[in-house]
């Protein structure tokens, strides 16, 4: 099984809103790879929360990658928006692009303020068959596999989405590509093994690290005993 080196995105979806800057900040010096940006419609998803403006103002507080996920219908319409705010990486659900392979050239074809391209993403709810996004694997750098129904944070983890993480990365494999396989969604340092052995390599985790039991208050242990765990696997 071929690796990267982990990535961990803390989800600001489970940071202290009220001090949002301060907890971006917080998860930087604690050892965060990149900052994992919940963006939610209230149609796509049951639940609303930031937009293009809140990751414009946390932009100075980071030089961290800022990995925007677009849960919201109809994602072209802010992709550009997300992009000039200072996104990083934009990731769209399959599911709410009628034109997806369209939607992830424009994110392609977008420079970020760092002068690069902005990273392309794809995502699919636990339920979506991982083929369905096989014709379009060549044109994104990370594909994100929902393994909670998108939403909220702090849900429990849904196994059955294992297989598929180990069907895409033989189909990355097999085509020789370097595509990024992304888990979100209850990952968290006691199953984040058993999803890196499955072929993931970035680890999305919100309640795990801010509201971590093993590690109350200290991201930085709890970011830690995450990337261990990860680790591990990959040795295993
Ligand atoms: C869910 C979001 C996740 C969420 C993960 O809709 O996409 O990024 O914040 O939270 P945890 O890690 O608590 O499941
Ligand atoms: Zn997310």
């Amino acid at each position: 099984m071929t690796h990267h080196a982990p990535i961990i995105a803390p989800s600001i979806l489970s940071a202290d809103f009220a001090r949002l800057g301060e907890e971006v900040r917080a998860i930087d010096e604690a050892g965060a790879d990149w900052i994992h940006v919940d963006v939610m419609d209230g149609h796509f998803v049951p639940n609303l929360t930031i937009g293009p403006l809140v990751v414009r103002a946390l932009r100075p507080t980071t030089r961290k990658f800022m990995d925007c996920h677009l849960m919201i219908e109809s994602p072209e319409r802010y992709v550009e928006a997300f992009a000039d705010a200072g996104a990083d990486g934009i990731t769209v659900h399959a599911e709410a692009c009628a034109h997806l392979h369209r939607n992830l050239q424009q994110i392609a074809s977008r420079r970020h303020h760092g002068g690069g391209s902005v990273s392309v993403g794809v995502s699919l709810n636990p339920h979506a068959p991982v083929d369905s996004i096989f014709s379009v694997l060549d044109l994104c750098d990370l594909v994100l596999l929902m393994t909670v129904n998108p939403g909220f944070g702090g849900q429990a983890f849904i196994p059955q989405v294992r297989p598929k993480i180990r069907a895409l990365r033989q189909e990355i494999v097999a085509r020789g590509l370097a595509t990024r396989i992304q888990v979100d969604g209850g990952v968290s340092e006691s199953n984040v093994h058993e999803v890196a052995a499955d072929g993931a390599d970035n680890y999305v985790a919100g309640s795990a690290v801010f509201k971590s039991k093993s590690h109350p208050g200290d991201y930085a242990g709890a970011i830690a005993a995450i990337r261990a765990s990860a680790t591990a696997a990959y040795r295993a």
